[in-house]
């Protein structure tokens, strides 16, 4: 059995981040979001991982290589434009041949691997399983409609959802995928959709198994939920001390501190995640804050946020809170006269103030 990851798209619902960076190394507990995925799929005990990239190959094949460090091998496959996910497949053929294979959506987490459901469709010899979730918003997925356990019928994103069964961004299929994403037309959104690919199998008679998942799982595409799958993810760290901490400063609850931080006259209420190199003086880094390596944060607050790295912070009045700050970012109080505010902020970017 093989992997396929998709870790190319355009990500337009996290700018400005994604005008520089892959939405999928956007790093949740200081671990990029693709790193997840990589490790649940190898747990499943599949190695041979392709991973679709698109215009951020560069930054994802610098961050992942060529899979040795985890005992992998990646197969890199280039696609020229976010033409869908169905796309995506069409494109993998040759590296996929005839093997079943998992598709993991790169930016998709799901707190407790996928070993189980890989299992399944090993055993089953249907010629796709998918993953649903009960979700309080079809509106906004995949839809599947069951009878009996089966699914006879998808719908993206529809305005009267049959169901509250919405696809999760994992899927398992067998060579007859490669008939089905030739044979669909382009949608609205001229995308070859994958729910369309399943239909089309569905139609054609082919075996289409779901499974329904209770455990935790998100689609990290928009900042609330980076957020909210940040939180989750810190609140399963222990506590490890590798750096330095002043007998000034206060360590509370679940913490890490990575080697060569240093925090001086501080309060870290974790659940938290202070990365290498970093430094907090005189603030407070409350729950649910990922910090990542070589940042600085002087004199401010914040939490429920995530901070990457060469980001500064400094002299900030009020608490800063559900933010996403990119890399080398310099917030920080100006001393000039007039006192006024002074921004360079890219474009799509979003700024809250007092
Ligand atoms: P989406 O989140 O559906 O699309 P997107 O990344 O373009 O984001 P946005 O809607 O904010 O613009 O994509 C899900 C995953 O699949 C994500 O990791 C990107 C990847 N993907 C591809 O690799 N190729 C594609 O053609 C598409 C549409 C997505």
């Amino acid at each position: 059995m093989k992997g396929l990851i998709l870790s190319g798209g355009e990500g337009t619902r996290l700018r400005p981040i994604t005008h520089t960076n892959a939405k999928q190394l956007v790093p949740i507990a200081n671990k990029p979001i693709l790193f997840y995925c990589i490790e649940s799929i190898k747990n499943a005990g599949i190695t041979d991982i392709g991973i679709v990239v698109g215009s951020t190959k560069d930054e994802i094949k610098a961050a992942v290589g060529n899979g040795s460090k985890w005992g992998i091998d990646i197969t890199y496959i280039e696609q020229d434009a976010p033409r869908g996910l169905a796309h995506a497949v069409l494109i993998s053929e040759d590296f996929l041949k005839d093997e079943q294979f998992v598709m993991y959506l790169g930016d998709n987490l799901i707190k407790g691997g996928i070993n189980e459901f890989v299992d399944e469709f090993r055993r089953n010899g249907a010629n796709s399983q998918i993953l649903l979730a009960r979700v309080a918003n079809p509106q906004q997925f995949g839809v599947a409609e069951l009878f009996k356990g089966r699914v006879i019928r998808l719908e993206e994103k529809p305005q009267k959802p049959k169901s509250d069964l919405a696809l999760v961004g994992v899927y398992m299929f067998d060579q007859h995928i490669f008939k089905a994403v030739k044979n669909i037309a382009p949608s609205w959104r001229n995308e070859l959709e994958i729910t369309d690919a399943i239909q089309y199998l569905i139609n054609h008679g082919y075996n289409i198994q779901s499974h329904i998942i209770n455990g935790w799982w998100k689609d990290t595409g928009k900042l609330e939920d980076m957020l909210e799958a940040n939180r989750i993810i810190l609140d399963t760290l222990t506590t490890e001390i590798h750096g330095f901490v002043d007998d000034d400063s206060k360590i509370e609850f679940k913490v890490v501190i990575d080697n060569g931080a240093e925090v001086i006259n501080s309060v870290i209420r974790g659940p938290a995640i202070i990365g290498g190199n970093t430094k907090i003086i005189n603030s407070f880094v409350g729950p649910f804050t990922s910090v990542e390596h070589d940042v600085k944060i002087e004199d401010s607050e914040i939490e429920h946020s995530i901070v990457l790295e060469y980001s500064l912070i400094k002299g900030i009045k009020g608490r800063i809170v559900d933010s996403l700050i990119g890399k080398n970012v310099e917030v920080y109080a100006s001393l000039l006269k007039p006192k006024a505010y002074r921004f360079m902020l890219g474009d799509s970017s979003k700024v809250g103030i007092l």
